[in-house]
């Protein structure tokens, strides 16, 4: 983790300014920690808890009731999780070994510039987070996906090797979206979508007016407000009655943290969800390395600086192996040599890059003695159309999710819905800074 260490160092140089304090320096010792459970909730789709299925729940959960109105006994997570986990329901492909629950520890901090969210997870992992990313392999002819997420079917089934990055995410609402302060997260977990029961099929998508619309392939997170009939994803509403939404706020911020493609850089995505999960407006701190007309990829390492011009399959687990514009990567030459079972990097990283409504988000995960610390910095009083303007004395529905060793999708840890306050009453109380 040391080369980690040194780009964070340097992407924290350009984050002083005069009001806000270098997150490096605040100290935590004197900042509240709220411990948050985190069960595994496998295929518990919005559509199963408003179904018989969710004992005796069906019609208050349907109402809108709060999820921990009945789930308030002191293991409530732990007793879900585990259920779960093990695949006695909500589970048809259970992940050997994986732990149905996960304690987050949670601070919060302000002051007139930003809110400083403080995260730390034990991994499951001692000797090494996940913080590596499937690639592209050579097989002598093409350069082909290699390695994927744990609940991904070749991986299941011993195909492919079990790679992915480590992540930490947040929904926040500021009470616009109906239902999110008492349900949280699950009004965006959807029968249809990646991973989840009735997978929408390319052809279902393909002849879908409102995918059509929006030009995506898939299914992902989406709001009841988003669809005529909240539990079928098939019936979007119109792109300008999905914009009136977007322009009242009816939509949730989606901000993650990840230990590939973003921490390397000192950043954190900025994205929300209303129709599909989006990212923001203007450009990621992430890209595609696949020139998709060339079908090669657009850079490979700067072999003086990385040690090869490429990775192999001995290195995962091993190496770092972040790409990074301006750091440690250069053109792809074509002509460079490749063998079968060369190995580059899927995306390549660039703060500078990086630009608008995207990039509005910065953050640092440090990983020691088996437990990430990860520092989300947001700042106050943003007033872009895709993100909720965070402000002094306000309160928030916030829910929390960490994808942890090797997995994506609906294999993550996530909380029921809690409060966040800016130097007000709520669940976590952010700490106005001096
Ligand atoms: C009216 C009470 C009630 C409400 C409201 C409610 N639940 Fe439940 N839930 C239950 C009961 C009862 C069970 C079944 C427990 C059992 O069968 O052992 C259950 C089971 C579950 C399970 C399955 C886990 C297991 O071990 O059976 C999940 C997941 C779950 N609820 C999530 C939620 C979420 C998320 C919400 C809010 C959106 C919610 N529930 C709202 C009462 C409720």
């Amino acid at each position: 983790m040391k080369k980690t260490a040194l780009f964070l160092s340097l992407a924290l140089i350009g984050m002083g300014s005069a009001l806000a304090a270098d997150p490096a320096k605040i100290d935590w010792g004197k900042v509240p920690a709220v411990n948050v459970p985190l069960f595994y909730p496998g295929q518990s789709s919005y559509e199963w808890l408003i179904s018989d299925a969710h004992k005796g729940a069906a019609k208050e959960t349907k109402r809108g009731d709060a999820c921990a109105f009945c789930h308030d006994e002191p293991d409530a997570e732990k007793d879900i999780g585990n259920n779960i986990v093990a695949g006695k329901r909500l589970e048809p492909t259970p992940v050997k070994g994986k732990n149905g629950y996960l304690e987050l520890k949670v601070q919060a901090a302000f002051d007139d510039k930003n809110a400083y969210l403080r995260f730390q997870w034990a991994t499951k992992s001692k000797n090494r987070p996940s913080i590596d990313y499937p690639g592209y392999r050579f097989d002598g002819k093409e350069w082909k996906a290699y390695g994927g997420p744990q609940l991904n079917a070749d991986v299941l089934a011993g195909k492919k090797p079990a790679i992915y990055e480590d992540r930490m995410s947040i929904m926040l609402d500021d009470g616009k979206v109906p239902n999110f302060a008492k349900q949280g997260c699950w009004l965006t977990c959807h029968d249809g979508e990646r991973d989840m029961p009735k997978l929408a099929t390319k052809e279902e998508v393909a002849a879908n007016p409102l995918m059509k619309a929006i030009k995506r392939a898939d299914v992902r997170k989406y709001l009841p407000a988003s669809r005529n009939d909240p539990s079928d994803w098939k019936t979007g509403k119109t792109v300008e009655e999905l914009a009136r939404i977007k322009a009242e706020g009816g939509f949730v911020d989606l901000i993650q943290w990840r230990a590939h493609r973003t921490n390397p850089v000192g950043a954190v995505d900025d994205g929300y969800v209303l129709e599909w999960r989006n990212f923001d407006a203007g450009k990621n701190h992430f890209a595609s390395n696949m020139d998709n007309e060339k079908k090669q990829p657009k850079f490979m390492f700067d072999a003086a600086k990385f040690g090869a011009k490429a990775l192999t399959a001995d290195d995962f687990g091993k190496k770092d192996m972040f790409l990074i514009k301006g750091v440690n990567a250069v053109p792809f030459d074509p002509n460079a040599g490749w063998k079968e079972g060369d190995i580059l990097a899927q995306y390549y990283l660039s703060a500078a890059d990086a630009a608008g409504s995207a990039a509005d988000n910065k953050g640092t995960g440090v990983w020691k003695d088996g437990m990430w610390t990860v520092v989300m910095v947001r700042p106050l009083g943003l007033t872009n159309d895709d993100d909720k303007t965070l402000k002094a004395g306000g309160v928030y529905s916030i829910g929390f999710a960490v994808h942890d060793d090797n997995i994506t999708t609906r294999g993550h840890h996530v909380s029921f819905v809690r409060t966040l306050g800016l130097g007000a009453k709520a669940d976590i109380e952010a700490v106005k800074l001096p």
